[in-house]
């Protein structure tokens, strides 16, 4: 039986392939086989003992393509240990602390689908010429201005390993 580990992504301007990527070195690390993978590329989950699964955020959701990968393999999901994350600018607002809860309920729709056995609440990035329609970027521009969002890479590493390092325990048993 394999010990591997699939980490499946949804991103838009490359911040949330970020976090996968990161979160895959540190399960490495720890002596699992690991794959980094953009959802869409996934069909089959059979090789994988356990799954890591994570999204942008936009408009208070998970892209489409990740709730989408959920639906789909949710019955092979509930078979293996899983974990999900995502990737907002809430979380890199002055005193983010305060919105942690509320972010948290935009996992709601993935828990309904299959439990996770860890969540992961990450700061993303802003680059406002990654931002698709001319009305968004207006948008994000005053958000800025108005120094609710500040443009910029707020991910936080030590964060981010953090949580994986504490993966790669719970998923140990599966692993081994
Ligand atoms: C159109 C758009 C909508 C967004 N909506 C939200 C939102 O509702 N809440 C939030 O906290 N962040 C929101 N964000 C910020 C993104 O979640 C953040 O920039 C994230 O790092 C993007 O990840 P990606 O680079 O993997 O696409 C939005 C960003 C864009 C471009």
């Amino acid at each position: 039986m394999s010990n591997k580990i699939l980490v499946a992504y949804a991103s838009r301007a490359g911040a949330t392939a970020g976090v996968a990527e990161a979160i895959g070195k540190t399960l490495s690390a720890s002596g699992a086989q690991v794959d980094v993978r953009p959802m869409q590329d996934v069909n089959d989950l059979t090789p994988y003992q356990a799954v890591v699964a994570g999204s942008a955020i936009r408009e208070g959701k998970w892209l489409p393509e990740a709730i989408q990968f959920v639906q789909t393999h949710k019955t092979e999901l509930r078979r293996k240990p899983f974990a999900a994350f995502l990737v907002c600018m809430t979380l890199a607002m002055p005193g983010a602390e305060k919105y942690r809860q509320h972010v948290a309920t935009w996992l709601e729709p993935v828990r309904a689908l299959v439990r996770p056995v860890s969540e992961g609440l990450f700061a993303g990035a802003l680059d406002i010429r990654k931002v698709p329609t001319f009305s968004q970027r207006m948008k994000f521009r005053l958000s800025v201005l108005f120094g609710v969002w500040s443009e910029g890479d707020h991910r936080d590493w030590d964060a981010i390993h953090a949580w994986a390092n504490e993966l790669a325990v719970k998923f140990g048993p599966a692993l081994s």
